[in-house]
């Protein structure tokens, strides 16, 4: 799904019109259909220490052909800059400059991920080379060309690079599976989950529930975590019943017609699962509204739904199952992953969504706080934000208005809804153990915000 200004610029004409004025040329995104595997190679890994041999055993276990040195290759697909171990800015150097010669040389759509530690607060000049390689890899993504990315990892220290949740994490984001994640960083707290027994289905084994999922990105969730290997409920409205049914056949789902925001939304799910012995080891907390006004012309009616669909009915029904399963179990798995969806808007803010921003804000905070719950379970709660996805709702946005919403990111283009399921799909996976009550931006380094 490519729009009309993209779908020009990349004819012949557009091309060179394009070329000669110097308007963005959106680069085509690699995504897992096109590349399955996780690395693009010939990939390198710079920087030196027990961390960068790790993580070179890692990649070579994928069957990469691995490099340590930039300038033994002509095409590079992949780089990963180990820098876990430095001191000081004065250090970042050695590991990161070897890499500008190598820019030109970059393969469509690669990778560059920086795994380093974060700041502390103990150690000034340590803390100053840490938050250096935060700025760094901002930056870079700003200059990456031809649907390349950067992104960065952090890991706390005590965690070993080698820990499964920092594997799973980087083969995240050297994948064509965060085609539309770029300038972002995830945070690996705790050595905490497993690497899945088999890659190709990180969800096999596992129930998910999906809430908002008859069409656009809950749609998409649905499919990405249905070829991931889960088995799936999927929630909505019963206005959206005909789409849900449909969705269901295709995913062999078990539908259910929900309105989240009705008072015994969460009695009456956790007596369906029940009644079907089904237990969620995933809840992916999707369904959302918009009601866009400016703040001066601010009603009732069009602030309330939105804080009762986008955040209220996600603590309400977060509580439900967390009580029913307290008392009397078998509603949650045992490492239960909980994603919800925030937004772009709810951490810049944006003109005529006061009220949307206040609850995407508020789910960025709640999933903080609820982290904190779900952590004797063994349990994670994180966010997804996405920047502009191309769907139903942002069609509804006026022409010129969308077109700029569009180009203001580092890829130049809105995502695609299997951009955000993408995400999604791996913070509701055993890897993704050890990222916890964070938020992560799927907006293609939207210039909103960070
Ligand atoms: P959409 O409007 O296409 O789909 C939302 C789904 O939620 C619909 O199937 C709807 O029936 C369902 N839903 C709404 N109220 C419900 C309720 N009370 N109970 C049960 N289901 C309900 O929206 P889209 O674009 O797919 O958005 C999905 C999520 O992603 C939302 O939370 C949205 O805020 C968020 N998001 C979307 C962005 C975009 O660019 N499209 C950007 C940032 C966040």
């Amino acid at each position: 799904m490519t729009d009309a200004y993209t779908r020009f610029v990349r004819s012949a004409p557009g091309k060179a019109i394009a070329k000669r004025t110097g308007l963005p040329r959106p680069a085509r995104l690699p995504r897992r259909a096109d590349r399955p595997g996780t690395v693009l190679g010939p990939a390198v890994v710079l920087g030196h220490g027990e961390g960068a041999e790790q993580i070179t055993r890692h990649l070579l276990g994928h069957g990469a052909d691995v490099r340590r040195r930039v300038e033994e290759l002509r095409k590079v697909g992949t780089v990963v800059l180990v820098l876990d171990e430095i001191a000081a800015p004065a250090e970042l150097s050695a590991t990161l400059l070897p890499l500008a010669g190598a820019m030109r040389s970059l393969a469509p759509g690669a990778r560059v991920v920086a795994v380093s530690r974060p700041a502390t607060g103990e150690d000034p000049a340590r803390d100053a080379a840490r938050g250096g390689v935060e700025g760094f890899v901002r930056s870079l993504a700003h200059e990456m060309r031809a649907g390349g990315t950067a992104n960065g990892l952090q890991v706390a220290d005590g965690v070993g690079l080698d820990a499964p949740a920092v594997l799973g994490a980087l083969d995240f984001l050297l994948s064509a599976r965060s085609a539309f994640v770029t300038g972002q960083f995830l945070t690996v707290s705790r050595d905490a989950g497993t690497a899945p027994a088999d890659p190709a289905r990180p969800m096999a084994g596992r129930t998910a529930l999906v809430t908002g999922a008859a069409r656009g990105i809950g749609a998409a969730i649905a499919r990405t975590l249905a070829a991931d290997g889960a088995r799936l409920v999927l929630l909505d409205v019963p206005a959206a019943g005909t789409e849900l049914a449909r969705l269901a056949n295709e995913l062999r789902a078990t539908p259910v017609q929900l309105d989240v925001t009705a008072a015994d939304a969460g009695d009456r799910l956790v007596a369906f699962l029940r009644e079907r012995h089904l237990v969620l080891d995933s809840v992916v907390l999707n369904a959302g509204i918009t009601r866009d006004k400016m703040f001066a012309n601010m009603t009732p009616e069009r602030w309330d739904p939105v804080i009762a669909v986008n955040i209220t009915s996600q603590i309400t029904l977060m509580d439900t199952l967390l009580a029913a399963q307290q008392q009397d179990g078998d509603v949650l798995g045992e490492q239960p992953r909980v994603v919800s969806l925030a937004s772009t808007s709810g951490i810049a803010g944006n003109t005529g969504q006061t009220n949307y921003a206040a609850s995407k804000a508020g789910v960025m905070a709640f999933v903080d706080a609820l982290a904190g719950r779900l952590e004797p379970l063994g349990g994670t709660a994180n966010a997804v934000a996405p920047g502009f996805i191309e769907t139903e709702m942002t069609a509804k946005i006026p022409p010129l208005r969308r077109e700029i919403a569009r180009r203001v990111s580092s890829l130049q283009q809105g995502g695609l809804p299997v951009d955000v399921a993408e995400a999604i799909g791996f913070l509701a996976s055993d890897p993704a153990g050890g990222i916890q009550g964070r938020t992560l931006r799927v907006c293609g380094q939207n210039i909103v915000g960070r």
